[in-house]
């Protein structure tokens, strides 16, 4: 079965947004994308979901490397922008620096990074996997910086803030809870 966009079941999904920059056959180039997962951490990898429609796509595909910059909570309108048009027609970077949004040259590959992002990863390409109806370009992180800034959250098609902490239960109800586990230890 389909899960398409917008529809009420994929709309349930809470992700970070990725900003994903790359320089190849389309030049400098700058995308959003909800679909960024770390998923290994010795070593590092990170997944990005790309159509393969877009610049971002062609530009890993020649250049096998791209950067990662996790929005920050305050930086929701360069995440629109970003998902807004692509590189193929228009030059995002220029238009971004423009209305005074800032990169820095990465450090160990050829692309810009987001400026003041919540975590910038520079990436080689580990994998391309064609899966479904997007290609997922798998990361090995090769330099990363850290603003202290929170980050962004996406849910249902909008940018929120991180909510407040859920607290823990009550230490008695946690050893009640472990107790009923560890009676249902596997012989
Ligand atoms: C918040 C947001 C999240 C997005 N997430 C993804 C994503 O995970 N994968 C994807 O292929 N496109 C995603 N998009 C759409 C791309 O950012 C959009 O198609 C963009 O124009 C592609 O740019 P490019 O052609 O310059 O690479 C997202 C857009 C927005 C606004």
């Amino acid at each position: 079965m389909d899960l398409p966009w917008g529809d009420e079941r994929t709309k349930q999904f809470v992700t970070n947004v990725g900003l994903i920059t790359t320089n190849g056959p389309y030049g400098h180039d700058i995308m959003a994308a909800e679909w960024t997962h770390h998923i290994s951490y010795k070593p590092g990898l990170i997944a990005v979901c790309i159509n393969p429609r877009d610049a971002t796509h062609a530009n890993i595909e020649n250049t096998k490397e791209f950067g990662i910059s996790l929005c920050a909570s305050d930086q929701n309108v360069l995440s629109s922008i970003s998902g807004g048009s692509s590189g193929k027609s228009i030059d995002k970077i220029s238009a971004l620096k423009e209305l005074g949004f800032k990169f820095y040259k990465a450090k160990k590959i050829n692309v810009l990074m987001v400026e003041d992002a919540a975590l910038n990863i520079e990436c080689k390409l580990a994998k391309q996997i064609p899966i479904g109806d997007h290609t997922t370009f798998v990361g090995e992180a090769v330099e990363t910086k850290l603003s202290g800034k929170k980050p962004l959250v996406y849910h249902a098609q909008k940018y929120w803030n991180l909510g407040e902490n859920i607290p823990k239960p009550p230490q008695d109800e946690l050893d009640r809870t472990n107790q009923i586990v560890e009676k249902h230890k596997k012989k």
